[in-house]
């Protein structure tokens, strides 16, 4: 009879992803000490958005799905809070475990919290400085609403200490005395242990592209900042189909449904161009073991994604990223990713500068040791052990 119950909230494509860390690692090593409940918001529902990656990651289907949906931030944040309320009430969790910045962890902190249900918080600490976009604020909010924080990267570790959270706090953990860690992180978890699984698995993805291999550029574009901006998105995607155009290199982008929802009504011309180019090519959101491949195979990644940007990482390739800033500074400290924001001539500048620099790029291991997940659930049953 498992010791303590776990409730785990995902709603967006990259909380299942890493979800999936965490459920294998019970499934592993803790299924005697820990039960899983887990909670599907609905924030993503297309197929290969949400179902894909249950299928693909072998995670048990989701206990209750809340079918919040698309709308707009008040709306769909207030819809899963009611909807996780009544699951904390049923369920009665020892914890609720958060991963990341979305509107469904966001949702999770403020019903768990106001229920006094303890809340986990898995890529804690994490900071844009920009607080105009909605993952900042959500970040935050998750954050102080915690009672265990599981930070990826020194520099997430140091922004909750700059934000008064204590790292010499001592057992009884509360919201009020809350516990921080310096943790990797569970995509590395992930990456590593997918990655070999991926080659096996036959992707027809990659054999259609196979005459590219090793010979492409991936890009994924999904940022609302972007995606809503027609400027902003316009100026990217110009520059990026001329610099496939004059390199002759091909461009390959999974993008976001937001994406192409934005292209098809407020860029049609370009939309069109796109289309027709030989060397670009727009194709639906891939499954997770088909992106790593992707990622794994390509020449370099432009990408205004948060775990992509890691990725780029793990699998050792250069990253551009169309942001100001980004939460993952390490990256740009190292000089693997390169901040462009929107900018066409600094986008084609570090376009030039990385299909140029074949060799002496160095990846760190910035991420922990891929027994993160692990990590985290031991620390999780100790608190209760501590109780
Ligand atoms: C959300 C997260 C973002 C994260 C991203 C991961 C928030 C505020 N944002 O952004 O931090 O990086 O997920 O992918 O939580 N849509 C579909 N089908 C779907 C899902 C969405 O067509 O299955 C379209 C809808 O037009 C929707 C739009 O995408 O309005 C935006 O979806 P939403 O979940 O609100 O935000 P994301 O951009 O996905
Ligand atoms: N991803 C995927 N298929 C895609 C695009 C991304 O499986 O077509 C994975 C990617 O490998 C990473 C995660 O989704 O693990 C990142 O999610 P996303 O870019 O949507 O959000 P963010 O990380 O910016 O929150």
């Amino acid at each position: 009879m498992p010791r303590i119950k776990v409730l785990n909230i995902v709603g967006a494509r990259p909380q299942i992803i890493k979800a999936s860390a965490i459920s294998r690692a019970i499934r592993k090593h803790f299924s005697d000490a820990i039960s899983e409940v887990l909670v599907h918001t609905g924030q993503h529902y297309d197929k290969e958005m949400s179902e894909v990656f249950f299928d693909e990651l072998e995670i048990h289907k989701p206990d209750y799905n809340l079918g919040a949906g698309s709308a707009s931030h008040g709306k769909q944040t207030s819809m899963m809070i009611t909807g996780i309320e009544e699951v904390i009430i049923k369920e009665k969790p020892n914890c609720v475990i958060l991963y990341g910045d979305t509107n469904s962890s966001l949702a999770g902190a403020i019903a768990a919290s106001k229920l006094h249900c303890p809340v986990v918080h898995i890529e804690a600490g994490l900071r844009s400085f920009n607080k105009t976009m909605p993952e900042e604020i959500n970040r935050i909010m998750c954050d102080h609403a915690s009672t265990l924080l599981f930070a990826p990267t020194n520099a997430a570790f140091k922004n909750l200490m700059n934000e008064g959270f204590r790292p010499e706090n001592s057992p009884p953990y509360t919201i009020s005395n809350p516990k921080i860690y310096l943790t990797g992180d569970i995509m590395y978890d992930n990456s590593l242990y997918y990655s070999e699984l991926a080659e096996k698995k036959k992707s027809g993805l990659l054999d259609k592209l196979s005459d590219k291999k090793d010979g492409y550029v991936l890009v994924t574009i999904h940022r609302d900042s972007n995606t809503d901006d027609p400027d902003r998105l316009s100026a990217i995607l110009s520059t990026i189909m001329r610099l496939a155009d004059d390199s002759g290199i091909h461009c390959i982008m999974p993008f976001h449904p937001r994406t192409v929802v934005s292209l098809n009504t407020k860029l049609k011309e370009l939309h069109r161009e796109l289309c027709k180019s030989t060397k670009v090519s727009i194709i639906p959101p891939v499954s997770y073991l088909e992106m790593i491949l992707l990622e794994k195979h390509c020449r370099m990644i432009i990408t205004d994604s948060g775990g992509v940007q890691k990725e780029s990482h793990f699998f050792k390739k250069p990253c551009i990223v169309l942001r100001k800033e980004t939460e993952w500074v390490e990256l740009v400290l190292n000089g693997t990713a390169k901040l462009v924001d929107a900018d066409s001539k600094r986008l084609k500048e570090e376009f030039v500068h990385f299909m140029e620099l074949n060799e002496g790029l160095d990846y760190p291991a910035f991420y922990g040791d891929g027994k993160t997940a692990g990590f985290i659930l031991g620390e999780i049953l100790q608190m209760f052990e501590n109780r």
